[in-house]
């Protein structure tokens, strides 16, 4: 018997979750043959037990068939991931990120997205180690934004290396489906979506994963309260009466789901006008100061209308990295000091838990998309909010 025999052997051993072989995957090392006996080493990218195990087995039944009878196949797997969260208790996916933020806001386009750009990396300016992971599945603007548009994750065995710019990690659906392909997400499949997003991409130990959401409060707001301890939430808001309304709704969601509330970010708040430097107030500024007393926490900046803030979007050149000595960079290194100092507050005072927020229904089933399931969301919803399928508000 021959290495080669061993080879085609090994080929009939599809890595679990994919349809290439461990051969072709280059997994298969230290192949010693005498006569019938085999010793070989399975150098694979998961620390998942089921893995391990199920390769053992089909390696050995496949070197049986093609007649080795002493056959030694040892596996090498990287190290399950060390516990660093601050979690106390609850359910975390993700262990090895230590704190989660969320950015969210009760109504689309008020700059949700380019919050979480310019905070993440204005984190990543102050020495932390940041993620940042684009939650909106429907509308996934952080490629564009962090400027890494049309970049394809490398692959490694059943996961996902996370893209970089600008010092932080970033995963996005946008890089991930073709582009312009819309897709119709359901409840079950968006809780499936948020649980690779934090499982199955290759995050480094992060001190912090910025999240930002799609807009309101619904299935992927809860999905990733209930699968990860959330250290704070932001909401976006723009200054007037409307938009504040929902961003009540906003900080009621983070209440009901138990996440510490860091502050608003007031944003188009003002206008600074780019020949003069000058701010004047065109959409109302300051509103959103009352709601955040209302909800006791705290404005955390006002970030102005400026011509920059949307051209950094645009064109993946983010002003706080772009233009460090603009007002607009200044106040957003300001804010991410603030969240920073909040997040270390939180984890003084012990840290989150989201044992509260646990679904109530079997593993596998949305409690979204199970009508009269029961209420996954530690409080009922109350009156004039539309929080009928126990999901949060929609
Ligand atoms: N302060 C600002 N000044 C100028 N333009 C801004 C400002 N903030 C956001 N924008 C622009 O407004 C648009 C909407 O912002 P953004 O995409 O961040 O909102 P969002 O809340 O994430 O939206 P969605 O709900 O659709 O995800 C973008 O084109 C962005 O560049
Ligand atoms: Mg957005």
């Amino acid at each position: 018997m021959t290495e080669q025999n061993v080879l085609d052997a090994l080929k009939n051993v599809i890595y679990p979750g994919f349809t290439k072989d461990i051969v072709t995957f280059g997994f298969v090392k230290d192949v010693v043959v005498e006569n019938t006996t085999v010793g070989l080493m399975l150098d694979i990218t998961s620390s998942a037990d089921e893995v391990k195990d199920e390769l053992k087995k089909r390696a050995t039944e496949e070197l049986k068939k093609a007649g080795f009878e002493e056959i030694h196949v040892n596996i090498k797997a990287p190290e399950a991931p060390k516990m660093m969260s601050n979690s106390v208790s609850g359910k975390n996916i993700a262990p090895h990120i230590k704190n989660f933020v969320m950015i969210s806001s009760g109504k689309g386009g008020v700059g949700k997205s380019t919050t979480s750009v310019n905070m993440a990396i204005a984190l990543a300016m102050q020495g932390k180690k940041v993620g940042l992971l684009d939650a909106d599945i429907y509308g996934p603007n952080i490629p564009r934004m962090m400027g890494v548009e049309g970049q394809k994750p490398q692959i490694q065995g059943n996961k996902l290396e996370p893209l970089k710019a600008y010092g932080v990690e970033i995963m996005s659906m946008g890089s991930i489906m073709e582009e312009g392909k819309a897709l119709i997400w359901r409840g079950s499949m968006i809780m499936k979506a948020i649980d690779q997003f934090l499982r199955d991409i290759l995050w480094s130990e992060l001190d912090v994963l910025v999240i930002d959401m799609p807009p309101g409060t619904g299935d992927a707001q809860l999905s990733l309260a209930q699968s990860v301890p959330v250290t704070a939430g932001i909401t976006v808001t723009t200054p007037q009466e409307v938009s504040l309304d929902d961003s009540r709704r906003s900080l009621n969601m983070f209440k009901k789901l138990n996440i510490p509330t860091a502050g608003v970010v007031e944003n188009m708040s003002g206008f600074i006008c780019p020949s003069c430097d000058e701010e004047s107030d065109i959409f109302g500024m300051g509103t959103s100061e009352a709601v955040a007393k209302e909800f006791e926490t705290e404005l955390l900046t006002r970030i102005p209308i400026e011509p920059a803030v949307r051209i950094g979007g645009d064109t993946g050149q983010p002003i706080v990295y772009h233009k460090p000595d603009s007002e607009t960079a200044k106040r957003y290194q300001e804010a991410a000091s603030k969240l920073w100092a909040f997040i270390e507050d939180i984890n003084k005072k012990g840290g989150v838990d989201n044992a509260s927020v646990q679904p109530t229904t079997p593993p596998g089933v949305s409690a979204c998309s199970t009508a009269g399931a029961a209420t996954a969301a530690p409080a009922k919803a109350t009156e004039g909010e539309s929080c009928g399928t126990g999901c949060g508000c929609h």
